[in-house]
C-alpha cells in the first residue's frame, strides 16, 4: 500500500492536497520552486491563504515536509501529484510552460529512482497535453518507458476557492485518466484512502478525463448563464419571480436545483477560463462549439448590460456604490470578477463609482485604478451614493437597513442582484430594484400588446 506521496507546486490546490493527504495518514512531501513556500511548509504555516489550510498544516506537521528538489521527493515517495499553473495563453488555451518545466525535473528524478513510480497531473490541461506535450519529456529526460518502469495518470480536482480542503476531501467524484491499468489501480488506491465521503471513482483514458474537466465547469457555466437569462424574463413576466421558477426547474431530476439561482455573472479563476479554452478546443478540432463562445459572450456583456439599463434613469456623474468586488461572498480573489467589470463598465459610461468588499479591497484597488475609488469602508462607500449596487451576498449586505443606506437622504436607488433585501421595496424612501422580480409597470404593458386585438 501507498504511504509516500509527493506533491509538485504548492499553491492554492497543491498546498491544500498536501494537507488534506497528510490528515489522512500519508506522508507527505512538497516541493516548490518558491523559498517561501517551502519554509512556510515546513515552520507549520500555510504558504498560501485558503480555508483551514494553516490549522491542517499544524495539525499535521509530522507528516508533512517540504523542498526545493524535486528529486528528493520523487525517491522519497510512490507517487507525485503535479500541481503547476496552466495560464491561460492569448488563444484561450492553457499554456504548458510550467508543466514542461516542472516535468523536465521529475524526469531527471526518475532517471535516478530503480522502484517504479507513479506521475500524477492534476493541472488543468486541455485533450492531448499529457500524453503528447508532456509524457515525452518524461521519457526523454528519464530514458524510461512508460507503462513499463513509471505509470502516469490525468486527474483534476473540482474544488472552490474558500473550501479547496473539504471539496477535495468530500469530492462528488474522483476523474481518473489512466496511462494504463498499473498508473490507474495505483492512483485510485490514494482515492479510497483520501476521501472521506466514499467518492465513485470514474476511469477512462487521459484524453477522456481531459475533456470531461473542462466539461464540467463548461457546463455548470452554461447553467448560471441560463438563470441569468431565466431572471431577465421573470423581470418582464407579471409576478414573475426567477427564484420560483428556478425552485420548480430544480425538482426536475434532469436539472436540478444547483447553480440555478439567476443573478449575476460567473467569475473567478476557473469558469470563464475553462468555457473558453474548451471553445478553443473546439475550433482546433473542427467542433461547432458557438454554444460555448455564446455564454463567454453572454456572460461578459452582463455587466454593461446592467448599465444600459441603468443609464435612463440616472445622468451622468451620479455617484454608484457597488457592493462586492470578489467574484464570490467571502473571497478576497477579483479574477475576472463581475464586480470588478460593472465598476468599470460604469465608469466608461460617465459614473462616479466607488467600490467596496470587506476582503477584496486592496485587490481590485490596483485592478480598478482608472475607474473607481475603492474601500474595505461600508461607510465611506455609502456616504454620497445615489444609486447602489449589491452583487454579491456577503453578511455585511445582508442587514442593511433602509436608514443606513439613506442616511439622512431623501431617496435611494437600490440594485440588489440576489434579491437579498426585498423589504427594501416597502420604504417610499428606496427604489428598489431586484433582479428577477416583476415590476409591475413593465411586466403588463408587454404583455398586452403583444396579446390584445
Ligand atoms: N485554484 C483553483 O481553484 C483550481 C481549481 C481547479 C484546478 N486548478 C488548477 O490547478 C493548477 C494550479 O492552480 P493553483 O491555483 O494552485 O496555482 P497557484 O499559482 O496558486 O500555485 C502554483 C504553485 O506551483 C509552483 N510552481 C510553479 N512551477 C513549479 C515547478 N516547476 N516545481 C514546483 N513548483 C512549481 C508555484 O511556485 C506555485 O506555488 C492550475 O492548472 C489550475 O488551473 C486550480
Amino acid at each position: 500500500m501507498i504511504q509516500n506521496v509527493s506533491i509538485i507546486g504548492l499553491g492554492k490546490l497543491g498546498a491544500s492536497m498536501l494537507a488534506g493527504m497528510a490528515s489522512r495518514g500519508l506522508n507527505v512531501i512538497g516541493v516548490d520552486v518558491n523559498q517561501h513556500a517551502v519554509d512556510a511548509v515546513n515552520a507549520g504555516r500555510e504558504p498560501v491563504q485558503e480555508t483551514q489550510l494553516g490549522e491542517f498544516i499544524a495539525r499535521h506537521k509530522e507528516r508533512i515536509r517540504a523542498t526545493l528538489s524535486t528529486e528528493e521527493a520523487v525517491l522519497g515517495s510512490d507517487i507525485s501529484f503535479v500541481i503547476v499553473p496552466t495560464p491561460s495563453d492569448e488563444r484561450g488555451a492553457f499554456s504548458l510552460q510550467y508543466a514542461r518545466y516542472a516535468f523536465k525535473s521529475l524526469g531527471q528524478a526518475l532517471r535516478k529512482k530503480n522502484a517504479y513510480h507513479v506521475i500524477v497531473l492534476t493541472s488543468t490541461v486541455l485533450p492531448g497535453a499529457t500524453r503528447h506535450g508532456l509524457l515525452p519529456i518524461l521519457e526523454q529526460e528519464s530514458g524510461k518507458k512508460c507503462g513499463l518502469d513509471f505509470g502516469l495518470c490525468y486527474n483534476p480536482e473540482f474544488i472552490a476557492l474558500g473550501s479547496v480542503i473539504r471539496d477535495f476531501l468530500n469530492p462528488d467524484f474522483y476523474l481518473l485518466g489512466q496511462f494504463d491499468q498499473r498508473s490507474g489501480d495505483a492512483l485510485e488506491q490514494i482515492h479510497h484512502r483520501v476521501s472521506q465521503n466514499n467518492a465513485p471513482v470514474r476511469r477512462m483514458t487521459l484524453e477522456n478525463a481531459e475533456i470531461a474537466k473542462i466539461a464540467v465547469n463548461s457546463f455548470v457555466t452554461m447553467k448560471i448563464s441560463f438563470a441569468n437569462m431565466l431572471a431577465e424574463f421573470c423581470e418582464k413576466i407579471p409576478g414573475g419571480n426567477v427564484d420560483v421558477v428556478s425552485d420548480a426547474l430544480g425538482m426536475d431530476k434532469r436539472i436540478g436545483r444547483k447553480y440555478l439561482t439567476g443573478g449575476f455573472g460567473f467569475g473567478g479563476p476557473c469558469f470563464p477560463r475553462d468555457n473558453v479554452a474548451m471553445n478553443f478546443m473546439g475550433g482546433q478540432l473542427g467542433v461547432d462549439s458557438r454554444l460555448l463562445a455564446c455564454n463567454d459572450d453572454y456572460n461578459r456583456g452582463l455587466s454593461r448590460r446592467y448599465v444600459e439599463k441603468l443609464q435612463p434613469h440616472f445622468p451622468k456623474g451620479a455617484n454608484v456604490a457597488v457592493l462586492g468586488l470578489a467574484y464570490k461572498p467571502l473571497s478576497h480573489v477579483i479574477e475576472e470578477s463581475p464586480g470588478v467589470y460593472l465598476c468599470r463598465a460604469l465608469s466608461e459610461a460617465g459614473y462616479r463609482v466607488v467600490g467596496h468588499d470587506a476582503l477584496a479591497a486592496p485587490y481590485a484597488e490596483t485592478a480598478l485604478k482608472m475607474h473607481a475609488l475603492v474601500t474595505s469602508s461600508l461607510d465611506e462607500a455609502l456616504k454620497d451614493a445615489d444609486v447602489v449596487l449589491i452583487t454579491t451576498t456577503d453578511k455585511p449586505y445582508l442587514t442593511l437597513t433602509a436608514d443606513h443606506l439613506l442616511r439622512g437622504r431623501g431617496q435611494i436607488t437600490v440594485v440588489d442582484f440576489w434579491r437579498a433585501l426585498t423589504d427594501l421595496a416597502r420604504d417610499p424612501r428606496i427604489r428598489y430594484i431586484p433582479i428577477g422580480l416583476a415590476t409591475a409597470t413593465q411586466a403588463d404593458e408587454k404583455l398586452k400588446n403583444l396579446w390584445q386585438g
